[in-house]
């Protein structure tokens, strides 16, 4: 059936055994979990996604995304299709200051010259350029004495490709201070500001799926910075993930998570962070 006609035609629904077999296929790719009470979202998000592309049943599709190359680029387009990237600049304001204090501290009292930053999960780009505004912000404190570099990672390279692009509507600025906002944007076109490139020169973005850390080359991180990603995993599997990003905290480095967001989680050579309404551990320095 040609896919205008298709186009019509109402989400198709999905039997038992397809949603397992899509369910085991997201959790095994991307590590989200896709409950029952989701289950529409992934027959919409599919069967948009099918239309698209003119295919009209599930078993169809799922063969080709098993299909060697085609399927590895069709999965790039679907990844970023069933991924929440619901995001904002300051989403979470105390753990913006618990960074600002603790990266003056290591300045100040640690003489540090240069600070390495981690987004993981970055989506568009707002809470990557949320800390670089941050940072940008503490070291004109030390003119020319101190720097600062931010990795931001994510899996869907459309969500990289918009925070590449660093363009926002100003609808989505209200959040910003207004001295940060005057500072750091410059208006492109009607309704949409663009990041300053002082800022954007200082963050660099590529894909990073979270459940192959393994082989990240990213190291000796003195902050990482990881918030509503690990919401959609198994217990197991956040802290197996929370675990493999300490890994890469430099000595005296911080992990910065969502509150709440990994419980009974333990590591000796982690020190809880006691800072208002945040979940931050700094890695000891000897351990
Ligand atoms: C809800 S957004 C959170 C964005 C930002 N951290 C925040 O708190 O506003 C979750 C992001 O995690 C990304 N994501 C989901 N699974 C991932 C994985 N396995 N590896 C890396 N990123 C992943 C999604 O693409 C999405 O951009």
């Amino acid at each position: 059936m040609p896919a205008e006609r298709w186009s019509y035609q109402a989400t198709v629904e999905m039997n038992d055994e397809q949603f397992l077999l899509w369910q085991a296929l997201l959790e095994h790719r991307t590590g989200m979990q896709i409950s029952t009470q989701r289950k529409s979202f992934l027959e919409t998000s599919l069967t948009i996604r099918m239309r698209e592309i003119g295919c009209t049943d599930y078993d169809t599709y799922y063969e080709k995304l098993m299909s060697g190359l085609v399927g590895e680029v069709e999965w790039a387009t679907l990844v970023d299709r069933l991924t929440v990237q619901e995001t904002s600049f300051f989403r979470h304001q105390h753990s913006f200051d618990l960074v600002r204090n603790y990266c003056r501290k290591l300045y100040e009292k640690q003489g540090r010259k240069h600070i390495e930053l981690w987004s993981v999960g970055c989506a568009t780009g707002e809470e990557p350029y949320s800390l670089a505004m941050v940072m940008d912000d503490l070291v004109k404190d030390f003119p020319g004495k101190r720097y600062y570099g931010i990795t931001a990672t994510d899996i869907s390279l459309p969500a990289l490709a918009k925070a590449r692009d660093g363009v926002f509507s100003v609808r989505k600025l209200e959040r910003i201070p207004e001295k940060f906002r005057q500072r750091y944007f410059e208006p492109v076109e009607r309704g949409r500001s663009r990041v300053v490139a002082r800022l954007k020169d200082r963050v660099c973005f590529a894909q990073i799926n979270v459940l192959g850390l393994g082989e990240a080359p990213v190291q000796n991180v003195d902050i990482v910075f990881c918030q509503n990603l690990l919401i959609y995993f198994q217990r197991w599997r956040k802290q197996d993930i929370v675990t493999k990003l300490a890994d890469r905290l430099a000595p005296g480095g911080m992990m910065v998570l969502g509150v709440g967001e990994v419980i009974d989680w333990h590591r000796p050579d982690l020190e809880r962070v006691q800072y208002e309404d945040t979940l931050a551990y700094v890695k000891r320095n000897h351990s």
